[in-house]
């Protein structure tokens, strides 16, 4: 019996050895290029990116989709300065659909050929605006058949910010009540269908042209920020506030809406800002000052948590992420596709806000 499971698993690793040789043939691709920052037209596309060899945890991905996030843009003008300066030209991207290439010799979950999809940690270097994109194999899933690898890539980095938020800091149970501040946008969108599928209610606020979209995917009520008062319309108090916006109006409403010992999350913390523009060394402690400071006073004065929430990588929050997109309930709808070569006009189109949906590039 032992043998013969040695045996199997012999040949199972015989198997993916030989997969994974044969197809690491792929040692260059096309990748969008940041050699510094600026606007859209800073971006290159290069025909010939070489691919680095992998490390034991990592997965080669032929990336069929890859969505373009708000953090694109903002580490493209040079947000993240502080960590980004020194490694540039670095490639742009976190969230990618495709299929696996090629994988490091202690990956066990995935197979070459298979379609996945991911998201990688904000801090990555080697993003995902490429044929080729390395990935970590708790940064992968396997992409639900059912969706197209353009639907698929609009998903992850903004899913897993909410599944942080929710799930990892106010750890939402069924039937609380929970308000999303910005819920036209992928993270709030992906907010109300996760805390949905959670059991909780959900309130929202968003531009006119969302709200029928944030009222379909669950949320009970979707307040239009443009035209009324929010702190008027919205009636009752939540267990917790997640403030996509994050501006001084949208923290002051938030804040008042909590019940005591609620959690009140907002996507804008200011770590990266003030190490932009302090340095790493003074910035980062500062930031952290200031979170600190914020936090007791806001449990001083209104007794709730105060907190600035970041994406992260998280094998267990993709895994339930899949599991909603295959029992559709979870999608993030794609307004517009455009090809690698177009990334500028895709970059410029959603820094104007020409465009209000998701934006994704797709890789033949
Ligand atoms: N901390 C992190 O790790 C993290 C991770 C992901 C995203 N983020 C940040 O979170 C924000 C949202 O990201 P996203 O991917 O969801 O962006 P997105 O898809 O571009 O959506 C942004 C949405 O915000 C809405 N909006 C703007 N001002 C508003 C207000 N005052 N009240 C309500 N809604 C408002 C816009 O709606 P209208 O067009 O209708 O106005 C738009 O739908 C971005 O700033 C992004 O940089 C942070």
């Amino acid at each position: 019996m032992h043998g013969l499971w040695g045996r199997r698993k012999a040949a199972a690793a015989a198997v993916a050895a030989e997969h994974c040789m044969a197809f690491s043939t792929a040692t260059a691709g096309r990748a969008v290029m940041l050699p510094r920052f600026g606007g859209p037209e800073v971006l290159e596309v290069r025909s010939s990116v070489g691919v680095p060899d992998l490390k034991p945890q990592e997965v080669l991905v032929r990336a069929r989709a890859v969505s373009v996030n708000p953090l694109d843009l903002r580490m493209r003008s040079g947000y993240g300065r502080s960590i980004f300066e020194p490694l540039l030209p670095l490639i742009l991207g976190r969230d990618i659909s495709g299929e696996v290439v090629a994988f490091g010799s202690s990956v066990s979950s995935l197979v070459a050929g298979q379609e996945v999809f991911g998201a990688l940690h904000p801090t990555a270097v080697r993003g995902t605006y490429a044929d080729y994109a390395i990935l970590s194999e708790e940064e992968l899933s396997v992409k639900p058949s059912s969706i197209s690898h353009v639907d698929a890539s609009a998903v992850p980095f903004a899913a897993l910010t909410a599944w942080r938020a929710l799930k990892c800091t106010a750890r939402i149970s069924e039937g609380q009540r929970l308000l999303v501040l910005g819920g036209g946008g992928a993270v709030g969108l992906a907010a109300i269908q996760l805390a949905v599928a959670s059991g909780c209610t959900v309130s929202t606020t968003c531009g006119s042209k969302s709200i029928e979209l944030a009222l379909d995917v669950g949320a009970t009520e979707a307040i239009d920020y443009k035209t009324e008062d929010i702190q008027v319309a919205i009636k009752g108090q939540f267990d917790a506030v997640l403030d996509t916006i994050g501006v001084p109006e949208t923290e002051r409403v938030g804040i008042n809406l909590l019940k005591k010992g609620g959690h009140y999350m907002t996507l804008q913390g200011e770590s990266a800002a003030f190490a932009d523009r302090y340095g790493l060394a003074i910035g980062l402690p500062a930031a952290t000052a200031i979170l600190l400071k914020k936090k007791l006073q806001y449990q001083y004065t209104h007794g709730i948590e105060y907190e600035w929430v970041y994406m992260r990588a998280d094998a267990e929050g993709l895994d339930a992420v899949r599991r909603l997109l295959e029992a559709g309930k979870m999608k993030i709808p794609v307004e517009k596709t455009f090809s690698i070569a177009e990334v500028r006009q895709a970059h410029e189109a959603k820094e104007k806000r020409l465009i209000p949906g998701k934006v994704v590039l797709e890789l033949d």
